[in-house]
């Protein structure tokens, strides 16, 4: 396969990193540098994995520079990767490090390109939003797309704003629905239902649907009404669940509140 990507430099192989640089590396990497303490083995041949900054060699020469360390270790980290500014567009998946944060660690006149990543992209499924801050040019915007799409979907705001309701929704989303699953399982057990069972229904409701709901053009809305006879079970379900006081307003405040602590970390 011709390589499609150019040369990367990831700062953090964890969770998130190591299933982009999969990603990458399914589409064709050239090559790559991963920056990671805890140095886990390289998984192909066009890979070098360092334990710190200093292990890099003094001429690779990355195409983009991707932030895929904890919000946390930024300060120590990322002013290590400031040779790279203006020769490098950064793309960041730390959640809450705002691109005016990175550019006083990097250099004032770092091109970054600020992105929300979830978890599903260990699967390639993932959604990404993402943010292009001043000076990134049309092909390093490119480029990033090119990378994040390696793990899903991706779209972009031109508000940077916009993050943090993006955190709350998409980024912690998959926590959402994960307690679905949990709660119909807790509930299947209540009427009855071995726990073996009430597991395996629960998991494949959920996922189940989520296929159905990717594979349909359909709104939501119209796949949930399809499952709701008139004077129904699931009517009488939905009753409950759709109330004023129940799922809507829960939902709502909940991301309210996933927004503003979104807001209060920014820095
Ligand atoms: N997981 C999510 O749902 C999600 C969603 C959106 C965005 N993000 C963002 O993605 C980023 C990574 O999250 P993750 O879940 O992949 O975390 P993770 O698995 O802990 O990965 C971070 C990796 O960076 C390493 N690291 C720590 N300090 C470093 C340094 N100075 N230089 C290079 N590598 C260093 C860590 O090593 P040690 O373990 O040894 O410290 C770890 O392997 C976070 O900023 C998070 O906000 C995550």
């Amino acid at each position: 396969m011709t390589p499609r990507i150019p040369p990367i430099l990831l700062v953090g192989f964890g969770k998130m990193g190591g299933a982009m640089l999969a990603g990458w590396r399914e589409r064709g990497l050239q090559a790559a540098v991963a920056v990671d303490p805890a140095a886990p083995a390289s998984p192909g041949p066009e890979v070098i994995v360092v334990p710190d900054a200093a292990g890099i060699q003094a001429d690779f020469a990355p195409a983009a520079v991707v932030l895929a360390v904890k919000p946390q270790n930024a300060d120590a980290s990322l002013p290590l990767f400031a040779r790279y500014t203006g020769a490098a567009v950064f793309l960041s998946i730390m959640a809450g490090r705002t691109v005016a944060g990175m550019r006083g660690l990097l250099g004032e006149e770092a091109a970054i390109v600020r992105a929300m990543p979830n978890t599903p992209a260990a699967i390639r499924q993932g959604i990404t939003v993402a943010f292009p801050g001043p000076g990134v040019s049309p092909a390093q915007r490119a480029l990033c797309d090119t990378l994040l799409q390696a793990v899903g979907q991706v779209a972009w705001v031109d508000d940077e704003g916009l993050i943090d309701p993006v955190t709350a929704v998409s980024g912690g989303g998959p926590a959402y629905v994960f307690l679905l699953a949990e709660l119909l399982e807790r509930a299947a057990v209540e009427q009855g239902i071995p726990a073996d069972l009430a597991r395996l229904m629960a998991r494949q409701t959920v996922a189940g649907s989520g296929a159905l709901l990717a594979a349909s053009t359909e709104d939501a809305a119209v796949l949930r009404k399809a499952v709701t006879s008139p004077k129904g079970t699931t009517e009488r379900a939905l009753a409950v669940l759709m109330a004023d006081d129940a799922w809507p307003a829960l939902v709502s405040r909940a991301i309210a509140a996933a927004t503003a602590r979104s807001r209060e970390l920014a820095g």
